[in-house]
């Protein structure tokens, strides 16, 4: 099989490191890439937002399926347009990616098919939310509607920041038309953790459970990032608890939005709040996580790529009649080493030393997200730079391997947190 993968990030050399494992590959391709990923796939300087590019690229490369790792061409409707001349790919439709690109398209979806969320209010005009946030006071969340690379929520801690961020957006218009919208709504407190599924809209297969950690610094202080490290499986996701997500927000979501003649296949991942109330959905993405892909894959003992075909075939129930996906009962963390200044500005092109010592350590990967190979040398070039994975039998031996492994690596402004999976520590006691 031949294989095309979109994006350049840590958690697409993630799916690279797992899809090169199936029996089933003959060669991969990866556009853009980065320099860890440039490794186990050839890598091509295509964008991964020309549409056209990549459709004559897997045209003529006769790519049997095409694997799309970031949102942006999931929302522009890549999938649409791949299928237009049956070219096979792994990934939700333009109408099913709204779920991400339009948080108000999410909201009203799962105000529709009673999904529990936080309270909100929709609004086209910056007076009216600023009106509303008065009425409700802090904290609150400020919510752009469409894409705005992670940067569009703002969890409010007093009404004068609430309505700077709906200034912002809606007014100096930061994320362009991205804040035609915003959504005001209520600040929910609990623990978060992202909840990642595969359907066919028929069939749905839950990966393992994970916990990312979206600030910056040891014990979540300072602002949000990306996703700084992530671990799994989350001790606190029990049994019950999967069961009562499953009943009250994925079924509920797929089958709402097949009501509204949507048909979902893909990755749905779910970032959930688990409140006093119960779980609440703080966000859906329509693609895999990162960094919790880098601490779910590792533990995947199953062929993703069989899975992947199945999903786009719409014929997932081959592998849910075969007993699901098999996994590692071990526990994985992946910690994110970034550069100095991420998430705000920093410098690109440090060099990266102590790659070639982690290679011999036993169950320990880097998967690389912001780097590129020049000459011989491993550089920086992007905030998130490594994703640091370690397996262990315990989540504690886990984080004790694989920080050892980040102890080998450095490079000028190296910034990491000390303390992924900790939380996890404290769950399993
Ligand atoms: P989103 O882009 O919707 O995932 O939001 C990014 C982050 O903002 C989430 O991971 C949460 O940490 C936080 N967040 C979003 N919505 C809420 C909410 N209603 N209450 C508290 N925190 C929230
Ligand atoms: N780790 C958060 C995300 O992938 O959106």
């Amino acid at each position: 099989m031949r294989v095309l993968l979109i994006g350049s990030g840590g958690r697409e050399h993630a799916l690279v490191w797992k899809i090169a494992q199936s029996k089933l590959m003959e060669k991969i391709f990866c556009v853009p890439g980065n320099g860890g990923i440039a490794q186990q796939a050839e890598c091509l300087d295509i964008k991964a937002e020309d549409i056209q590019g990549l459709l004559d690229f897997a045209k003529r490369e006769k790519i049997d399926l095409t694997v799309v790792g970031p949102e942006a061409p999931l929302a522009a409707g890549i999938v649409d347009e791949f299928q237009n001349y049956n070219l096979r790919i792994f990934g939700p439709n333009k109408l099913a990616s709204q779920l991400e690109a339009s948080k108000v398209f999410a909201k009203e979806l799962m105000a529709k098919y009673r999904v529990p969320t936080a309270n909100f209010k929709i609004f086209d005009y910056a007076d009216e939310a600023k009106k509303y946030i008065e009425q409700i006071g802090a904290p609150c969340v400020v919510k752009a509607d469409g894409l705005a690379q992670g940067k569009g929520v703002i969890v409010a801690q007093t009404v004068d920041e609430a309505k700077q961020a709906v200034t912002s957006i809606m007014q100096d218009r930061i994320f362009g038309d991205a804040g035609n919208r915003v959504i005001i709504e209520d600040c929910l407190e609990g623990q978060e953790t992202s909840i990642i599924v595969i359907t066919d809209s028929k069939e749905v297969i839950p990966l393992a459970s994970s916990q990312d950690h979206k600030r910056v610094f040891d014990h979540d202080f300072g602002s949000n990032t990306g996703g700084m490290g992530a671990y799994s499986p989350a001790p606190i996701v029990t049994r019950e608890l999967w069961k009562e997500i499953l009943d009250t927000v994925i079924y509920r979501t797929i089958d709402g939005l097949a009501k509204e003649g949507i048909d979902y296949k893909g990755v749905l991942y779910v970032g959930i709040m688990l409140t006093k109330e119960g779980p609440k959905v703080l966000e859906f993405n329509v693609r895999f996580g990162d960094p919790e892909t880098q601490a779910i894959l590792p533990r995947l003992n199953s062929d993703l790529s069989e899975v992947m075909l199945a999903t786009s075939n719409g014929k997932l129930n081959k592998i849910t009649k075969t007993g699901g996906l098999k996994w590692d009962s071990r526990a994985c963390v992946c910690v994110v080493c970034a550069s100095g200044g991420y998430p705000g500005e920093y410098e690109k092109g440090k060099e990266i030393f102590g790659l070639d010592q982690t290679v011999k350590m036993k169950d320990i990967i880097v998967f690389h997200a912001g780097t590129k190979k020049q000459g011989d040398k491993i550089l920086t070039s992007g905030g998130r730079v490594l994703g640091v994975t370690g397996l262990g039998n315990t989540i504690k031996e886990a984080i004790d391997q694989t920080y050892q492994a980040v102890g080998k690596i450095h490079f000028a402004g190296m910034h990491y947190r000390k303390d992924i999976g900790h939380k996890a520590i404290k769950e399993v006691k």
